[in-house]
């Protein structure tokens, strides 16, 4: 075993410590290089009669419009990768997916490319918590949307931390073979330029692709709030675009039920109470919040970690200079989570955000009905909805809707709350034209439409993340 310094050592002295119940041989398994955490080493999602389920089974289900078995799905991908991994950070466990490696590990800044290459040594992946603004926001070319959308994040901040499950992580840091007999890597914005550039004259449009992922590729884009470790942190709740003040883009701060959230309580859900309410009056004004109905919540109900010191500071880094502002001891929430799948070709899509309680009234754009009943808290206490086709019915007329009411909700993404998941990253592309649908009025057709794919592109098998490589 190679040095991994003294701070990584004790790190799996306190895993060894910490992990009773399987998480025995932790200590003696922690990888040392690019692609783990250094104390956490990342759990595949087990292989199972439920994952990878063959095509042939997913592709029926699209077929026949079975919604029940894609909902099924959905929840059996959640429940799995929410599972405990046995692997512990800060004395917590985490479930599976919080084990996976994230995107400042998987793809590298060009500066630690540089110096690894230089010096030899494998950088070395930080164990504290990451987080970045979501790029999706900004990603538009269009820069009157792109400030829009900065000034309206800042009032309720929120981050992300985009994982790759081991399969995924391998493949994006693998040597891979591609044009004129060139090596690639798909972490590096350099040499995906490179690729772009090798392709032989005469290649389609439709030709000019990555390779794709394998099959138990998983890609996640976690979301997390702030809650405040004193006293009561006020969280919009998503009741649909009726129950905010901007339907066409109901972003989190425009929501018209707010929940008080308060860490080391205990209970259910219930209406708040006119104290609990004037407690927390100055930073919804603060905010800029549009609260008007309010409800209590503990803590529990949200998968939830405390912040070291420099977990925090990464936090405010992701997130600006607004009016909420993390410290040490305050805890990152998960308020939603977008998953997909290679299991088929188009992958699976599927994404989770924070509910609470009953579901909203119209059940738009998911619900938490089909939950598997073994599902506990906090997990149980997410919605959900499914795109695993650009359209509602093979051939059909009728564009899937499923987005996520923290993200896509955005002024900086057009049309997102009548998106899919699948028309916008089937379009990501390395070279011009990498850009989003203007709407979501008829399906894309993959890899053909001129619009998007021409002979100055390369596709990236849907993932943005490779599209947007540093
Ligand atoms: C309007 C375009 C758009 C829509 C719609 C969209 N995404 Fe994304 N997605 C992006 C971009 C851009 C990124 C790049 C990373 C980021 O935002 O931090 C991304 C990142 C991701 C990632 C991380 C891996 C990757 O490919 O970069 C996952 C997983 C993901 N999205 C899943 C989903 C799911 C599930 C849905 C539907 C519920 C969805 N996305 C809808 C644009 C979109």
């Amino acid at each position: 075993m190679r040095d991994i310094g003294s701070r990584a050592a004790a790190a799996l002295l306190l895993l060894a410590v910490g992990a009773c119940d399987g998480g025995k041989t932790a200590a003696t398994k922690a990888p040392v290089g690019a692609t783990a955490a250094a104390a956490v080493t990342p759990v595949p999602l087990p292989v199972g009669p439920n994952f990878p389920v063959p095509a042939a089974t997913i592709n029926g289900w699209i077929a026949t419009n079975d919604t029940a078995a894609i909902q099924g799905h959905a929840w059996s991908l959640w429940q799995a990768m929410t599972a405990p991994s046995g692997q512990y950070l800060n004395n917590q466990q985490l479930p599976i997916w919080d084990t996976w490696a994230d995107a400042t590990t998987v793809f590298p800044q060009p500066q630690a490319q540089d110096a690894s290459l230089t010096t030899g040594a494998a950088a070395k992946p930080s164990t504290d918590r990451r987080f970045q603004s979501p790029a999706q926001f900004h990603h538009t070319r269009n820069a009157r949307l792109r400030a829009l959308a900065t000034a309206v994040h800042a009032n309720f901040p929120v981050a992300v931390d985009v994982k790759f499950d081991p399969q995924a992580a391998g493949f994006i840091g693998a040597p891979q073979p591609g044009p004129g007999g060139g090596t690639y890597s798909y972490a590096s914005g350099a040499s995906l330029t490179k690729l772009n550039a090798a392709w032989p004259a005469g290649t389609t449009p439709q030709d000019r692709g990555i390779n794709e992922f394998p099959v138990q590729a998983i890609e996640t884009k976690p979301v997390f709030g702030l809650v405040k470790a004193s006293g009561l942190t006020v969280q919009p709740l998503w009741q649909g675009p009726s129950a905010s003040t901007n339907a066409a883009n109901p972003t989190p701060d425009t929501w018209t039920t707010c929940v008080l959230v308060q860490p080391g309580a205990t209970g259910a859900v219930r209406a708040a109470t006119a104290s609990e309410i004037s407690s927390v009056a100055a930073s919804v004004q603060a905010q800029s919040l549009a609260c008007k109905t309010y409800l209590w919540a503990p803590l529990s109900t949200f998968y939830a970690v405390s912040l070291n010191a420099a977990e925090a500071q990464s936090f405010n880094a992701a997130t600006g200079s607004g009016s909420v502002q993390a410290a040490a001891g305050d805890y990152s929430v998960l308020l939603a989570m977008h998953v997909n799948t290679k299991e088929i070709p188009f992958w699976t899509w599927q994404t989770f955000w924070w509910q609470p309680g009953a579901d909203t009234p119209n059940n738009f754009p998911g619900s938490k009905q089909g939950q598997p009943s073994g599902l506990g808290a906090p997990w149980n206490n997410y919605a959900a909805c499914t795109a695993y086709a650009q359209t509602t019915t093979s051939g059909g007329a009728t564009m899937t809707v499923c987005f996520n009411p923290y993200l896509e909700t955005s002024p900086g993404i057009p049309a997102g709350v009548t998106s899919n998941c699948v028309s916008c990253h089937g379009v990501a592309l390395i070279g011009p034209n990498a850009t989003y649908p203007a709407d979501y009025k008829k399906p894309i057709a993959f890899f053909t439409d001129p619009n998007y794919f021409t002979t100055l592109t390369t596709h990236t098998d849907f993932s943005w993340a490779v599209a947007d490589a540093p």
